[in-house]
């Protein structure tokens, strides 16, 4: 700075001189008494809170208005104006309307509020224009900003146990960059990747850690936890991973008939088993030689251990002998994957070899059944035979004698006969035994009985007379003369009829 002569015709011409060469004199010269203070250096705050900064000045100094600045230079960044204060902004004056408290409030400081903040006296420059008069020496404010809560993330597919698959944590918006990460399997400690930290356009960070699981097939219930360590926290915060949303554990499929070998015309039972699967979404399906055939459920997919699921379905085939060698198969779709399957064969035993024991089992009930038939049977004829019996016997006694009776016709049926006969006819009915024996012994016993002589009205001359009669019926009439029959031997069948007429 010049030194100026203290004349005061000089002083006068100097002064307009002196503002408009010696700008950076203006604390000495102009500035004289003027003190501006900002006393916080660094301020810490966290987000959501609400954030004072303070500012204070004394003495006097030409107009202008106080500001607070973010920043400074090229990208600062007008926070408060005395003269020109918003009243719906986040920032008010502390003390309203006071000359020299520009202390400020900014409420509800975020991670973007973080950076420098300037106290500045503005003056009018010489063409009205604001020139920076003083600035206090800056109060850097730091937000703290709690991390997120983690979030955990998986593959996109299932994948199978003994796989070993990437999950991710990840975590931002916090402030300072110092974070820690820890992961857990079902509470136990797991190794993984340092994480890795990223500053956002926020000026906050992220963070992204990984780690490698190797599924196991009882995961269906097991959890992956993400904890996350951060000075803003009084406790971790965790994430965690459910490994049933990305397990999947194929079944195991077994088919078993049942009879096996069976008997031809038996029906023969094949159950399917599915065992330890995961998820539940399965669908089975049946197939005789490749053609698909219905089955039934036994039951809904059942939870067993470990959050594995079973499963067992059923068909029933009838073992006809076309049928011998057939292939039943289950095939099974599980979750959307390829279809497994497993089949049996229906197997008939033969019948001379399998069922033996069976066939001589059936012989004796049939042989049973066979004595009880035979029994009543015999029994039965018997019976039969019992009654037979008598019958014959009172049939023998009621015509102990043969007997023989001559009667005129019989005028009902025999009328038309009787007139258009010329002849006077006799009837006459011969009951005789039909045993040669009993007709044998019957003419020994009575001689005159079995023969009859039948005189005609005409000429009863002798033999000439004789007519013969037939078994069943004697019809009389004229025959001519006959020899008279020879003595007749015994059991002659022929009988004569000697009647003497009126
Ligand atoms: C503030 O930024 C403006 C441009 O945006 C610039 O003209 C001015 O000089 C800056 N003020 C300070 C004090 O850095
Ligand atoms: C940081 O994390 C937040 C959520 O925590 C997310 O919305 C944002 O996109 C992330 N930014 C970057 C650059 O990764
Ligand atoms: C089995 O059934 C079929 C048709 O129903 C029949 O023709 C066949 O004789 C039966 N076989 C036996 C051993 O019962
Ligand atoms: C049996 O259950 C499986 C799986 O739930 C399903 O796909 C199938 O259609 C069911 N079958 C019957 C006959 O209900
Ligand atoms: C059953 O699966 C085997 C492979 O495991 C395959 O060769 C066969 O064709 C399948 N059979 C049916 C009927 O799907
Ligand atoms: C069925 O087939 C098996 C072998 O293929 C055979 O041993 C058995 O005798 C057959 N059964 C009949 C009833 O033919």
């Amino acid at each position: 700075m010049e030194p100026h002569p203290r004349d005061p015709g000089r002083a006068a011409w100097a002064l307009p001189c002196l503002l408009l060469l010696a700008l950076p004199g203006v604390d000495a010269q102009a500035g004289q008494g003027f003190t501006l203070q900002q006393p916080q250096a660094k301020v810490t705050v966290t987000a959501g809170d609400n954030l004072t900064l303070i500012c204070t000045v004394s003495g006097i100094a030409g107009p202008g208005s106080v500001m607070w600045l973010k920043g400074w230079g090229s990208g600062n960044k007008t926070v408060y104006d005395q003269n020109n204060a918003d009243p719906s902004s986040r920032v008010t004056a502390a003390v309203r309307g006071s000359d020299t408290n520009f202390t400020i409030h900014i409420r509800n400081v975020q991670p973007e509020d973080m950076g420098t903040y300037y106290c500045v006296k503005f003056v009018k420059g010489a063409f009205g224009d604001d020139e920076v008069f003083r600035r206090g020496s800056g109060t850097e404010v730091t937000v703290q900003a709690k991390p997120s809560r983690p979030l955990v993330s998986g593959p996109e597919q299932r994948a199978r146990p003994n796989d070993s698959v990437p999950f991710t944590c990840t975590t931002g918006g916090f402030f300072p960059d110092k974070i820690d990460v820890k992961w857990f399997k079902n509470d136990n400690s797991m190794t993984a990747q340092p994480p890795q930290v990223t500053q956002t356009r926020m000026k906050t960070y992220n963070m992204s850690s990984t780690a490698q699981v190797t599924l196991e097939k009882g995961d269906a219930r097991s959890q992956i936890t993400c904890e996350v360590t951060h000075p803003t926290l009084q406790a971790p915060l965790r994430g965690s991973f459910q490994l049933s949303r990305v397990l999947r554990v194929p079944p195991s499929v077994k088919v078993r008939a049942e009879p096996s070998p069976a008997e031809v015309n038996k029906t023969v039972a094949f159950t399917c088993l599915l065992k330890e699967f995961y998820p539940a979404n399965v669908s089975i399906s049946w197939l005789e030689n490749g053609i698909e055939i219905k089955g039934q459920n036994l039951s809904g997919p059942r939870e067993v251990s470990r959050g594995l699921f079973e499963l067992s379905s059923r068909v029933e085939v009838q073992a006809t002998e076309e049928k011998n060698g057939s292939t039943i198969t289950c095939r099974v779709v599980h979750d959307g994957q390829a279809p497994a399957n497993d089949s049996a064969v229906l197997l008939i035993s033969n019948p001379t070899l399998g069922g033996l024991s069976n066939e001589f089992q059936i012989n004796k009930d049939d042989m049973l059944i066979y004595i009880v038939v035979g029994v009543v049977c015999t029994v039965l004829a018997l019976l039969v035979a019992a009654i037979l019996y008598l019958i014959r016997t009172k049939q023998i006694k009621g015509k102990s004698s043969p007997s023989a009776r001559l009667h005129e016709p019989e005028k009902s049926s025999e009328a038309t006969t009787q007139e258009s006969d010329p002849n006077n006819l006799t009837y006459a009915d011969l009951n005789f035994e039909k045993e040669r024996k009993s007709i044998r012994r019957m003419v020994e016993m009575s001689q005159q009985s079995e023969y009859a002589c039948i005189q005609s009205n005409q000429a009863p001359n002798g033999d000439d007379n004789l007519t013969y009669a037939d078994l069943d019926m004697v019809h009389l009439s004229k025959a001519p003369k006959r020899p008279a029959p020879r003595p007749e031997e015994a059991g002659s069948e022929y009988a004569s009829v000697q009647i003497t007429r009126k």
